[in-house]
């Protein structure tokens, strides 16, 4: 009798400890980030999803736009937040707002550059089409359109409207937004570490063609850890990734 009531306790503890195992696996094979998911299952390298989440959907973490792709007109993002990071502006400013995961990951990100020894400021994160209407207006003033088509946005076609996309910049430097911080330690820094924050730069050098503007070290843009990665790892753009 002992032993039968033994045998039956292995038993139930062999299924017990089976099904444990098997939810883990399923877990870990469960998409992380929130956002739009398709079903079908298209497979790039090493099993990247490429439609884990859209391309074309406003507020997708992986939502592109650029001159070709604007933005709805008037689109203001739903969920926005001040980053508790060192900040341009007042906190009371409309633009050192961002879309709150991207907030959350800005945060993470200044925090590991601190660690290394580089305190970022955020310069510019959400800006209203009115805003970036100013903005543009101001460069073709200044510049010329052909100049300031090359490193501004058109209203209705920046990634700033999205809520997802940031400038930073060294705070004690001035704040300026230069090729020149590329160069830097604290810019080779951020080419070397934003994915693991889920932010890439995303105007890279001698890409001009690709992505319709001249090489930005300072604007990242959030599309979370896993595409940010996996851009990081092939050094594409997201147009080229996309094959757009
Ligand atoms: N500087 C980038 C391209 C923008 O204006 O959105
Ligand atoms: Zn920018």
């Amino acid at each position: 009798m002992k032993n039968r009531h033994r045998v039956a306790f292995m038993v139930v503890l062999a299924i017990f400890a089976a099904t444990i195992l098997f939810v883990r696996h399923e877990d870990a094979s469960s998409p992380q980030q929130s956002g739009n998911k398709s079903q079908s299952g298209q497979l790039g390298t090493a099993g990247f999803r490429k439609d884990a989440y859209s391309i074309d959907t406003p507020g997708s973490p992986w939502w592109i736009v650029n001159k070709k792709r604007s933005l709805p007109n008037g689109y203001t993002p739903a969920d926005v937040t001040v980053p508790s990071v060192r900040l341009r502006q007042s906190a009371a400013s409309d633009e050192m707002k961002l879309s709150t995961p991207a907030a959350k990951s800005a945060e993470a990100l200044f925090a590991a550059a601190k660690e290394a020894g580089y305190s970022l400021m955020l310069a510019s994160g959400y800006r209203s089409q009115a805003l970036q209407n100013v903005l543009y207006n101001g460069y073709v003033a200044k510049d010329g359109q052909a100049a300031a088509d090359r490193y501004s946005a058109k209203p209705g076609t920046s990634e700033h409207q999205t809520g997802l996309a940031m400038d930073v910049c060294l705070a004690n430097s001035g704040c300026s937004l230069e090729q020149a911080f590329g160069d830097t330690p604290a810019g080779k820094w951020i080419a070397a570490n934003a994915h693991k924050y889920g932010f890439i730069v995303r105007y890279l050098p001698g890409k001009d063609a690709i992505t319709g503007y001249e090489y930005e070290p300072w604007h990242l843009r959030y599309v979370g850890i896993e595409l940010a990665t996996e851009l990081q790892r092939n050094n594409k753009t997201m147009e080229e990734f996309f094959g757009l």
